[in-house]
């Protein structure tokens, strides 16, 4: 059995650099991010090397401040962002997390970014019970996962092209709108009529629970060159892509829950901050009669709240002396084990 311990959570693994402390009795201390929005804006997208760059500027300041606020507890162990994501990023946060392991003697241990996704909503008051089926829906990925338990995971469907929140940026780009692209297409949307176009819901005419993206996008792209160039055309096109992909991810949970008998759903990653998303599967929630749960807004989209919460829930796989940096940019959710010991 572990002891109580306080964990330093690290994340660079895109484009927000976060710190944040959890402890394993009294729950989240402190968190802390810095968006790199505004430093990639101009390029309409991620530029990587600028993206480490900022991090290796922004994490220290952001670790200063949540030991601060937190009121410099003292760390058991150091949790950071190992992979999926861009290397050199990653790479960041893996060497501030094992410098600082190594100067002030601490633990640390690579943390699985979709595995951090997953467990959010257990960082709130309302978290749900294992077993629950799980909708990750961020920029790099579209997944349905059961869960059984911390790193007990099963994948069920996920996007064979693009991911869901890649689909919001493209269809965003292409109405004009700036990175990143899904809260302003969510915005738009919120302006426009959601029956203008009647754009495909993609594979639902098919059994599974994979999903594909592809043939919104295309139908969108189509619809922009067809519309004309005003604003109420450009929001009906936002609305009804909106609806499309939400009817699609909304459809494809329920089959999930249908599948596997579970009876609760968690919703995270980026995506899950949408409003549509979030209104359609309360009333699906409540007209099936199944549990919903998700993390708070700021917590669907990249944090390192949730890579704390991972790191206390793992802390008996901690290490000492790890001297070397390790990133992964790709790692499937489905390698990961169940925790060496679990803290009660
Ligand atoms: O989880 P996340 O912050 O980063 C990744 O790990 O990818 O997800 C970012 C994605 C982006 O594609 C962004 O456009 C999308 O989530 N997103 C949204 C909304 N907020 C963020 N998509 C639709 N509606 C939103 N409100
Ligand atoms: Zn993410």
């Amino acid at each position: 059995m572990q002891r109580k311990n306080i964990i330093l959570g690290i994340e660079s693994s895109c484009d927000e650099s976060a710190a944040a402390i959890y402890d394993s009795q009294r729950g989240l201390l402190a968190h802390a991010l810095h968006s790199q929005v505004a430093l990639h804006a101009d390029y309409g997208g991620v530029v990587p090397e600028l993206a480490s760059r900022d991090h290796i500027r922004k994490l220290m300041p952001l670790i200063e401040r949540v030991r601060a606020e937190a009121g410099g507890p003292e760390l058991t162990g150091i949790a950071y962002t190992q992979g999926p994501g861009l290397v050199g990023a990653l790479l960041v946060g893996a060497s501030v997390a094992a410098g600082l392991g190594m100067s002030c003697n601490l633990p640390v241990l690579g943390v699985h970014h979709m595995e951090g996704h997953l467990l959010s909503p257990m960082l709130e008051a309302h978290a749900p019970a294992f077993a629950f089926v799980a909708l990750l829906v961020s920029g790099g990925h579209t997944l349905l996962v059961r869960v059984d338990g911390v790193g007990r995971y099963r994948v069920l469907g996920q996007s064979l092209d693009d991911a869901v929140g890649e689909a919001f940026d493209k269809c965003a780009k292409m109405l004009g709108l700036g990175y990143p692209g899904g809260p302003a297409l969510a915005a738009l949307a919120a302006e426009g009529r959601s029956d203008a176009h009647d754009f495909p819901r993609p594979m639902l005419k098919r059994p599974g629970l994979d999903f594909s993206f592809s043939g919104l996008k295309t139908a969108v792209m189509l619809a922009v060159k067809a519309a004309p160039d005003t604003a109420q055309a450009r929001a009906d096109i936002a609305a009804s892509f909106e609806q499309a992909a939400v009817d699609t991810l909304v459809a494809k949970c329920a089959r999930a829950l249908a599948h596997t008998g579970a009876s609760r759903l968690v919703v995270a990653g980026g995506v899950g901050a949408n409003r549509k998303l979030r209104d359609t599967l309360d009333a699906r929630a409540a007209r099936d009669g199944f549990s919903l749960y998700f993390p708070r807004a700021q917590f669907c989209t990249d944090n390192a709240a949730m890579i704390a919460l991972v790191g206390s829930l793992r802390a008996g796989e901690m290490r000492t002396g790890i001297a070397s940096a390790e990133a992964r940019a790709r790692w499937p959710l489905e390698n990961l084990a169940p925790p060496l010991a679990t803290v009660l």
